[in-house]
């Protein structure tokens, strides 16, 4: 079984330690290697185009969608 999640965020979010007030940051991209912390490859989604969809691959070499799937299938987050 497979599933396609659409992800609109191109940016981490900070989660401050109540500690100490230090960021740890979490992928909103979807493209993180080390779920669910930023891993800095949210920096080949950066200039994505908002109008347009995208897919990427495991090297985050990104291809372009021609369509859309369909929407029932798609998770947004
Ligand atoms: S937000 Fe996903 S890798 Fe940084």
């Amino acid at each position: 079984m497979s599933r396609l999640v659409q992800h609109n965020s191109t940016a981490p979010v900070p989660i401050k330690s109540p500690a100490d007030g230090s960021p740890t940051w979490i992928c909103q991209c979807g493209l993180s290697k080390n779920q669910p912390l930023c891993d800095g490859s949210h920096q080949a989604c950066k200039d994505e185009d908002s109008n347009k969809l995208y897919e990427y691959n495991e090297k985050l070499e990104r291809n372009e969608l021609s369509q859309s799937p369909r929407p029932s299938s798609v998770y947004k987050s």
